[in-house]
C-alpha cells in the first residue's frame, strides 16, 4: 500500500509517497505565490493551494499503481485564517501565520481580556499570528466579510475539506487558533464568546491519526485514486515534522529551519511554560508539546541570497565561511517581526557591527548565525523551565546546509542528530496516514520503525565558548533597538 503526505508550506506544497514499510518512493513540490499587501502582512490564495496540491498528487503518483494509494494526511502551515461562506466559497485570501496586522487585537486579548484568563482558557496567550486575533481583525475591519462566515478553517483543513467534504481539524493545529482548550482538547466556550464565533462555524476536532473521511467520488476520479482512500486529520507542520523526525514520546527535541524556525519539545503530559513565552500545544502523537517559533529562519537566508546578493548557489556562498565564532557582524533575523520570545510584530531585521573590512562572507555568516542565536533565545526559555535539552533532530530546507547544522550545534551547545530524510512534515503526514490504515499500532511505533539517525554533529567546546560570548552580545541588540523599531512602526 502507498501513503501520501502533503506538507502545505508557505512557499510551496511538498508531497511525498511512502510505502507501508516507510520507504520514500517519490517527492514532488509545487510553488505558489505569497502576497505582502502591506509591510508585515502576508496572504495566500487557498484556491492556489488546492490547485497545486491536486497537480502535485497527479505528478507524485504518476508511474505508480494508484489503486494502491490507501491514505492521505497532512502537515500544514499553522494559524492561517481561511473563511468560507455558506456556498463554500472562500471569502477573502488566507491571512497567514507570519502576518503581523493584528497588534491592536492581540493587545486587546492580552491586556483587556488578560493573559491569565487566556492562559486558563487555552494554555496560551495571544500572538499576532494566531487565528483568534485575526478573526477579531476581520470583524473590525471587514464587517461584511465577518457576517458571511459559515466555516472557519486552518490551511491544511481547507485541502482536507476539498478532498473529503468534511469540515475537520486536529488538536495540534487547532491549538494554535487560541480558541481551543489545549489541556482538555475541546473548543473553549469563553474564547468563542470573546471572538464572537459559534461552534458550528468551527471544524470537528480529531487526533491527527484519526480518519475523518474518504475522497469525494468526483475528486477520486479526477486524481485517479480509489474512492476508498482515507484521509486523516493530519497535523500542524511542526507536529507533523516532529512525527517525521521521531520527536515523539517524552522530552525529545526537533529544530526546524523552514520559512519559520522552530524548536519543538515533546511531552507525554500536558505542560505550560509559566510565562507563556513558549506555545503549549497538543502533539500529533496524542500527547502534548512546547514550542518556540521564530517567524523568519531559512527565509532570511533566502532573502539575503535571492533578493540582496542575487545568487542561487547557496552552497558556494557558504564555502568561504571558515572563522566560526569570530564574526564581528551581527544580524537580527526579524524580517517579519518576531514571535518567540519577543512577541513583537514591530521588530525588524538589522545588521550591526559592520566595518570597512566587513565582507560578503561575514554578512552571509551573520545571517545564518542570527537565525541560530534567535533559536537559542527560545531554547533558553525552555532551559529556564528546567528542561534539559542535550540533543535535537533537525529538518527543513536549512537542515541541508552542513555549515548551518554546525552553527546550531555550537551556538545551542547540543548534539544535532541528522536523520535519513529531512522531509519532516511530508513524511510525518504519510506516517499518520499509515498509522490510520493499521500499518503501525501507534505514531510512536511508526516513528521507531521508520525514522533513522544517520549522523550526529557534536558541539566543539572551543567553538561553544566563542559562541557563548557572541550570543551574549546578540542578546543585547534587540532590547537596545526596540525603541527604534517602535518609532519606525509609528512613522
Ligand atoms: C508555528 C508557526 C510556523 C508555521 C510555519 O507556530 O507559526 O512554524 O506553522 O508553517
Amino acid at each position: 500500500m502507498f501513503y501520501i503526505g502533503v506538507d502545505l508550506g508557505t512557499s510551496s506544497v511538498k508531497l511525498l509517497l511512502m510505502d507501508g514499510s516507510g520507504k520514500i518512493e517519490k517527492i514532488v513540490s509545487r510553488e505558489y505565490p505569497i502576497a505582502f499587501p502591506h509591510p508585515g502582512w502576508s496572504e495566500q490564495s487557498p484556491q492556489d493551494w488546492w490547485k497545486e496540491t491536486k497537480a502535485g498528487i497527479c505528478e507524485l503518483t504518476e508511474g505508480f499503481d494508484k489503486s494502491q494509494v490507501a491514505g492521505i494526511s497532512f502537515g500544514g502551515q499553522m494559524h492561517g485564517l481561511v473563511i468560507l461562506d455558506k456556498e463554500d466559497q472562500v471569502i477573502r485570501p488566507a491571512i497567514l501565520w507570519n502576518d503581523g496586522r493584528t497588534q491592536k487585537q492581540t493587545d486587546y486579548l492580552n491586556n483587556s481580556v488578560g493573559k491569565d484568563k487566556l492562559s486558563a482558557y487555552t494554555a496560551n496567550i495571544a500572538f499576532a499570528g494566531f487565528t483568534a486575533p485575526k478573526i477579531l481583525w476581520v470583524k473590525e475591519n471587514e464587517p461584511e466579510n465577518f457576517q458571511r462566515i459559515a466555516k472557519i478553517m486552518l490551511p491544511k483543513d481547507y485541502i482536507a475539506y476539498c478532498l473529503t467534504g468534511v469540515h475537520s481539524s486536529d488538536y495540534s493545529d487547532a491549538s494554535g487558533m487560541l480558541l481551543m482548550d489545549v489541556k482538555n482538547k475541546c473548543w473553549s466556550r469563553k474564547m468563542m464568546e470573546i471572538c464572537d464565533v459559534k461552534e458550528e462555524q468551527l471544524p470537528k476536532l480529531y487526533e491527527s491519526y484519526e480518519i475523518t473521511g474518504t475522497l469525494k467520488p468526483e475528486v477520486a476520479e479526477e486524481l485517479g485514486l480509489p474512492k476508498a482512500c482515507i484521509v486523516t486529520a493530519g497535523a500542524g507542520d511542526n507536529a507533523a515534522a516532529a512525527v517525521g523526525t521521531g520527536t515523539v514520546g517524552n522530552e525529545k527535541c526537533n529544530i526546524s529551519l523552514g520559512t519559520s524556525g522552530t524548536i519543538f519539545i515533546s511531552s507525554n503530559d500536558f505542560c505550560v511554560d509559566k510565562f507563556n513565552a513558549l506555545h503549549a500545544f497538543a502533539h500529533a502523537d496524542g500527547h502534548y508539546h512546547l514550542m518556540g517559533c521564530m517567524l523568519s529562519a531559512a527565509s532570511c537566508n533566502k532573502w539575503w541570497m535571492d533578493e540582496i546578493i542575487r545568487t542561487k548557489d547557496y552552497g558556494a556562498e557558504q564555502k568561504g565561511i571558515e572563522k566560526l565564532g569570530e564574526n564581528h557582524v551581527f544580524f537580527l533575523p526579524y524580517l517579519m517581526g518576531e514571535r518567540s520570545p519577543h512577541n513583537n510584530p514591530n521588530a525588524r531585521g538589522t545588521f550591526t557591527g559592520l566595518t570597512m573590512d566587513s565582507t560578503r562572507e561575514d554578512m552571509t555568516q551573520a545571517v545564518l548565525e542570527g537565525v541560530a542565536f534567535a533559536i537559542r533565545d527560545s531554547l533558553e526559555v525552555a532551559r529556564a523551565q528546567g528542561l534539559h535539552i542535550e540533543r535535537a533532530t533537525i529538518c527543513g530546507g536549512g537542515a541541508k546546509s552542513p555549515l548551518w547544522k554546525k552553527m546550531i550545534a555550537n551556538i545551542l551547545n547540543i548534539k544535532v542528530d541528522v536523520i535519513k530524510s529531512e522531509e519532516g512534515p511530508a513524511l510525518g503526514g504519510a506516517m499518520l496516514a499509515a498509522v490510520a490504515c493499521g500499518e503501525y499500532k501507534s505514531v510512536e511505533e511508526a516513528a521507531k520503525a521508520i525514522v533513522k539517525v544517520v549522523d550526529t554533529v557534536e558541539p566543539d567546546m572551543e567553538l561553544v565558548e566563542k559562541y557563548e560570548k557572541k550570543y551574549r552580545t546578540f542578546a543585547e541588540i534587540y532590547p537596545a533597538l526596540k525603541p527604534v523599531f517602535d518609532k519606525i512602526a509609528e512613522a
